[in-house]
């Protein structure tokens, strides 16, 4: 924000604020406006003035705030498609899931909504709301119809959300959005592009990905096998996230009960060595996350026939290493994706082995798990993970594996901006 140092004097702007909790930073919002000399109209949506009161944003703006559509006395003095045209930008922040809806609709119940039908200049939205909603297809499809008839959208950012959850949608900063304003009224028409509403609700649209999930199967006569707990559920949720949010997703699976994500490309394979071709035969990709519990060993030799015990009391079973799948992606001197996720899962020093898997893995994020039978990790619902990068080790709280792989994603798109 420091760095606009152009003043906005004599330049008005129409501040919409909806009901959300981010409705407070409209106040700073509104600061930030007047400092820079531009004169702001306040309105708030009839449920907003549950989150600020008309009476704080006047002070901030010294003008009069409107909220009420039928208003006499306000209509005697000016008129409500007046109030609409009397701004050069308006700002709609925060824009929740139901302004959106009903702006892309042409909907107008209220004040706001029959202003923001009414303008005939530039509208900038800052969306605020929780991540589902922000991912649901309704809200997409209402963000692409905005964007295509002109409205500028900055924002939402990844992060904490009031609800407690963690993902996109969060509205963006005061400083951002007057930002993006002051371009806006500069007459850079180019920032922030329309697209970024789309971009910013599918961010890994145009992406490859690679998931690998479950256990592997590693065969030691035609019934049995070696095996471990993984159901693939994380995996799988993983998978699911990056589908989501726009990425062509190859999900290679071991042996699972899970049905197929929505949206997702699924290779079944039983063995390390099949799951590896599958992940080859699946590049390029801009992102690999493996997430499969695959068997470190296998019997270096599988029997044709089912194994008799005959007399024996004991009986030796000689293993082989299988190759490191993640390794292999992650030190790839050629066609390596430009990001690189592993897990460690762990029953002890999990950063100390997390740290060393990262390095010897080639992995830009290694999500450290613990894995003894207390943490109910294999199988559960539930994980609790330690994100270790070259930034150092973020502890992420304990979240259903859906969340775990939503915050991934989030990541995820952090390290591909910052990829060279
Ligand atoms: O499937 P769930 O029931 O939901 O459980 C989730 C999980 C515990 C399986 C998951 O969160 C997890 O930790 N997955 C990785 C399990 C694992 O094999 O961890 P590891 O520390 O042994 O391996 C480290 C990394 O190398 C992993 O990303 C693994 O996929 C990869 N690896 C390991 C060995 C190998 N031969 N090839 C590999 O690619």
């Amino acid at each position: 924000m420091g760095s606009r140092k152009a003043g906005l004097s004599g330049r008005r702007v129409l501040l919409v604020v909806g009901a959300g909790v981010a409705a407070y930073k409209a106040l700073e919002l509104a600061r930030l406006f007047r400092r820079r000399g531009a004169g702001v109209r306040g309105v708030l949506t009839p449920a907003a003035t549950q989150f600020v009161t008309p009476l704080s944003l006047a002070a901030l703006t010294g003008e009069e705030v409107f909220s009420e559509l039928f208003s006499l006395t306000r209509e005697s003095r000016i008129g409500h498609i007046e109030l609409s045209r009397e701004a050069d930008l308006v700002v709609v922040a925060p824009a929740t899931a139901d302004l959106l809806a009903k702006m892309a609709n042409g909907l107008c119940d209220d004040l706001a909504s029959t202003l923001l039908l009414a303008t005939d200049k530039r509208i900038l939205v800052a969306p605020a709301m929780n991540l589902r909603m922000w991912a649901h297809p309704a809200t997409r499809r209402n963000v692409e119809r905005l964007a295509r008839d002109g409205v500028s959208f900055v924002g939402p950012d990844a992060g904490a959300m009031a609800c407690g959850e963690w993902g996109l949608g969060r509205m963006a900063e005061p400083s951002a959005i007057f930002e993006a304003a002051a371009k806006l009224l500069e007459g850079d028409t180019t920032l922030p592009p329309p697209e970024g509403a789309m971009s910013a609700a599918r961010p890994l649209a145009g992406r490859r990905a690679i998931v690998t999930a479950g256990p592997t199967h590693e065969p030691i006569d035609p019934v049995r096998v070696i095996a471990n707990r993984s159901s693939g559920r994380q995996g799988y949720a993983i998978a699911a996230a990056l589908a989501q949010a726009g990425a062509e997703v190859t999900l290679v699976s071991g042996p699972t009960a899970l049905e197929s994500p929505a949206g997702v490309g699924i290779v079944r394979v039983e063995t390390a060595r099949q799951m590896q071709a599958a992940v080859e035969a699946a590049l390029p990709a801009d992102i690999f996350v493996g997430a499969a519990a695959v068997a470190d060993w296998r019997p270096a030799a599988e029997a044709g026939h089912k194994m008799k015990r005959g007399g024996a009391k004991e009986a030796t079973l000689t293993l082989v290493v299988n190759p490191d799948i993640l390794a292999g992606i992650g030190t790839r001197k050629k066609g390596r994706p430009k990001v690189v996720v592993g897990f460690a899962a762990e029953t002890e020093k999990l950063l100390e082995h997390g740290r060393r898997k990262l390095v010897a893995k080639g992995c830009n994020l290694i999500l450290a798990n613990d894995v003894g039978a207390a943490s109910g990790v294999f199988g559960g619902a539930r994980n609790r993970v330690r994100a270790i990068s070259a930034d150092g080790v973020e502890e992420w709280p304990e979240a259903t594996k859906d969340e775990v792989a939503m915050r991934l994603v989030a990541r995820i798109v952090e390290l591909l901006e910052r990829a060279p």
